[in-house]
């Protein structure tokens, strides 16, 4: 029987993991809060596979056998059979406590709950729930279909059981796997979120242009995308809460983050998603 992965939270990164997932073959379950958000999922994974379908590496056959795969529920109790369930709501403590204090009511004893959290500690969702050992953190890199990496962050009392099936799942969905003690920001946002801020910093501070900042980025150490153009495209509210948490987190000054930053996400200045960031986007 084909095992059933649930995904609840169907913005960018719920349903590029829901996306994923049923191009591996898997059954999936996407929940949220409401119908239209759903519709809006399903929508932009059918735009996803388009790409593919364009580049003739998916027949439109197969792309509608993997959106056929999928399902989407606004009753977090149609989680229960999942074998896996993968959380990706905003980064909120109280609702993601919540969440997982209601999944492990919900779910199977032997399911896995896994949280793409990009920050919060996976021990402390682990507290929320009676099975510690089988909560852990799943954290998918924007684009999801893209990005080859899954940071796997295991909590206190994360089991190594558990930790081998996410391994082994992480696989399955064509990614690689990569694993880091709980600790704020985890590997990937200690080490990216600094090299942002400091960006943010040498723009402030008026050393150079975003296109300048940018350009050395990209052109002298082959990112694919500048740091100020990478923080539009995460969103300058979620990078603010990151380096938040790991000012908080680890006491050091040196993640305090730059004023600017504060400034563009007081504007509502987001980023891509709201239309202007460090960049202007159209539509
Ligand atoms: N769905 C499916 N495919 C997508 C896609 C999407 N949403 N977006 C891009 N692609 C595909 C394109 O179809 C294209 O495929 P092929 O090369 O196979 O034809 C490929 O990705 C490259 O896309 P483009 O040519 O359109 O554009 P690009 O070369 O500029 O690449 C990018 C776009 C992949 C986003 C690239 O700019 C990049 O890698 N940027 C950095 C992304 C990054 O750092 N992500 C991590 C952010 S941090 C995070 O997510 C975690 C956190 O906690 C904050």
């Amino acid at each position: 029987m084909t095992e059933t992965i649930g995904v609840v939270g169907s913005g960018t990164m719920g349903n590029g993991i829901a996306q994923v997932a049923a191009r591996a073959g898997f059954d999936v379950v996407m929940c949220d809060l409401k119908d239209e958000f759903l519709q809006r999922a399903l929508k932009s994974i059918d735009k996803s596979l388009q790409r593919d379908v364009d580049k003739e590496r998916l027949t439109t056959e197969e792309k509608q056998q993997v959106v056929g795969r999928i399902k989407s529920s606004t009753d977090v109790s149609a989680l229960k059979d999942a074998a896996f369930v993968i959380e990706a709501v905003s980064e909120s403590l109280e609702i993601k406590t919540n969440l997982f204090n209601q999944l492990d009511t919900i779910t199977q004893r032997e399911a896995i709950l896994a949280s793409n959290t990009s920050s919060i500690s996976i021990t402390r969702l682990g507290a929320a729930t009676t099975r510690p050992d089988k909560v852990i953190g799943m954290h998918f890199m924007n684009p999801v279909p893209v990005m080859k990496l899954v940071e796997v962050i295991r909590g206190i009392a994360t089991s190594d059981e558990t930790y081998e099936r996410v391994r082994s799942l992480s696989e399955k969905l064509g990614k690689t796997a990569l694993d880091c003690n709980d600790s704020p920001g985890f590997v990937s946002n200690r080490v990216l979120m600094p090299m942002i801020n400091e960006a943010v910093f040498t723009l402030y501070e008026g050393v150079a242009t975003r296109e300048s900042i940018d350009g050395i980025m990209k052109l002298g150490m082959n990112h694919p995308m500048g740091p100020l153009q990478l923080a539009d495209f995460i969103g300058l509210d979620v990078c603010l809460a990151i380096l938040n948490v790991l000012y908080d987190g680890l006491g050091d000054p040196k993640y305090r983050a730059c004023p600017l930053l504060k400034r563009y996400v007081d504007a509502g200045w987001l980023g891509r998603k709201s239309g202007r960031g460090f960049y202007e986007y159209a539509g």
